[in-house]
């Protein structure tokens, strides 16, 4: 008997204690065959044997239960333990992305402005006329607004064709001084290899009470931009048309690729055309209610400063989605 109870407290996997258990009380067990003597016991002998057999079964059955719970939480501990896992492992065959070009700069020349006190400014993707064109300067049936081919929704709203309608919003709603920046997604109805119909824009306006902004500070400021992100180019502004702005200007940079001597991307000019811009012109203050201020605006493309930071020959491979073009900018 205690030669059993040893056995059964030393088991060392479940299957040696069901073994045991067989051993014992099984059909062939000790036990079962010491039961099978109570025929031959003599009568007055009967009730102690059986007590006694009984209390031995008992003894058993509860060292094997006790051992039993042990081993089941030493196996599940032993499996819980086996699958653990290290989330600090390093796995060194994880790929992982890279920061979209147009994001990287996009967020770039944000950051550019905020140091200069900008603040970042929203506006809706889908837009209406007003906001969009009219309050712009752009009145119905202008020329101008073939400029821009404009997705038109059926309910006379649009997609927004640039920025410029958070100029609008943020002069509707705030007061001078305003210095802020509006990046967002644009929408126009053009598709070739400079051109997608969704593509990127970030929009500055500078407005102060009169003759405190000209057109010397939006030199300034573009000049000293232009420079950081490109680095030692010279810059060129050239008179242009915004129905906005008046006077108005393109602003080119030294080719970046041939340094100005002629190539392939300038098509030989040596310049390289990267934003609009202009002093705002009367009749947008107008339209918001302004008088007496003065301000300059100016509009980027930013898959266009993307493109030239980053060698891009074709603007619709930025939106491809193809990961071996984003694996490139790791
Ligand atoms: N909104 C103009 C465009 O989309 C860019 C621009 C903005 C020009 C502000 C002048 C001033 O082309």
């Amino acid at each position: 008997m205690t030669q059993w109870i040893e056995k059964i407290t030393n088991a060392a996997s479940l299957e040696e204690l069901e073994n045991l258990r067989i051993d014992t009380l099984g059909k062939k067990g000790v036990l079962t065959l010491e039961f099978a003597k109570m025929k031959s016991v003599p009568n007055e002998e009967k009730k102690a044997f059986a007590e006694n057999l009984n209390t031995q079964k008992t003894i058993i059955t509860d060292a094997i239960e006790a051992k039993k719970e042990i081993l089941e939480k030493e196996a599940l501990n032993k499996k819980l333990e086996a699958e653990k896992i290290d989330v600090t492992r390093f796995n060194n065959e994880m790929s992982c992305g890279a920061t979209h070009p147009v994001v990287e700069t996009m967020d770039r020349i944000i950051r550019y402005f905020q140091n200069l006190n900008f603040a970042v400014e929203e506006g809706p993707l889908v837009e209406d006329d007003f906001h969009n064109f009219e309050a712009l300067n752009l009145p119905k049936y202008h020329p101008a607004r073939d400029m821009q081919d404009t997705f038109y929704n059926k309910d006379y709203t649009l997609l927004r064709t640039h920025t410029s309608p958070v100029q609008i919003r943020t002069m509707l709603t705030q007061n001078t001084p305003i210095r802020m920046i509006a990046p967002g997604t644009v929408f126009r109805r053009d598709f070739d290899i400079t051109h997608t119909p969704m593509f990127h824009q970030i929009e500055a306006l500078v407005v102060d009470e009169a003759d405190k902004v000209s057109f010397a500070n939006l030199k300034h400021v573009l000049v000293e931009f232009l420079q950081h992100m490109f680095g030692d180019v010279e810059v060129r502004f050239r008179p242009s048309f915004f129905p906005f702005t008046e006077p108005s200007a393109e602003v080119d940079i030294s080719c970046v690729f041939c340094k100005g001597d002629g190539c392939r991307v300038c098509s030989q000019t040596g310049w390289l055309e990267v934003l609009g811009c202009g002093i705002v012109d009367e009749n947008v203050f107008k339209a918001v209610g302004y008088e007496n201020k003065s301000g300059y605006a100016f509009g980027l493309g930013v898959e266009r400063f993307a493109m030239l930071i980053h060698n891009i020959g074709d603007l619709r491979s930025l939106f491809e989605s193809d990961t071996r073009l984003l694996g490139q900018f790791k």
